[in-house]
């Protein structure tokens, strides 16, 4: 079957098989492998996208449900200022360590604060749930997210 979505705000058209992941076809049909794959069962979060804007674990989510749908993966959030702001906050702040889980941090918390620009640290824990670092503790990551609405908001 087909499907066709908006990835990145660019169309894109992909044969694909009715039990495929959208997981599956973002990394082996379209190349984008920003986004990455844990666990394969929608409990790391590293496989994170946005559809229509809201998080998703794509390793579990039907491909052919994406019809029509806007995507955003980790390669657009270059091109999002926030997104940006965000990657250069997790370098500085040491929230990237093997980087795994970076791509599923990253979009789940763009669309955190696309909805809210100055989140509590209890709602930021509980939006970041699902997502899950062997790595650094979460208190750098939570580090580069207070830097990152410092800075956006000129405190
Ligand atoms: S790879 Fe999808 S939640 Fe872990
Ligand atoms: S930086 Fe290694 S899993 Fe998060």
């Amino acid at each position: 079957m087909e499907v066709n979505f908006t990835v990145n705000g660019k169309p894109a058209r992909a044969e694909i098989d009715p039990a495929e992941t959208l997981l599956s076809v973002l990394r082996e049909r379209l190349r984008l492998t920003g986004t990455k794959e844990g666990c394969s069962e929608g409990e790391c979060g590293a496989c994170t996208v946005l559809i229509d804007g809201l998080p998703v674990d794509s390793c579990i989510y039907a491909a052919g449900a994406a019809e029509g749908r806007q995507i955003e993966t980790v390669e657009g959030m270059t091109r999002d200022d926030l997104g940006r702001d965000l990657q250069a906050a997790f370098v500085a702040a040491g929230g990237v360590q093997c980087g795994f889980c970076t791509p599923g941090f990253i979009t789940t918390l763009v669309a955190v604060l696309r909805e809210d620009d100055a989140p509590s640290e209890e709602d930021l824990r509980t939006a970041l749930a699902g997502n899950i670092c062997r790595c650094t503790g979460y208190s750098q990551i939570l580090d580069a997210v207070a830097a990152t609405v410092a800075g956006r908001n000129g405190r």
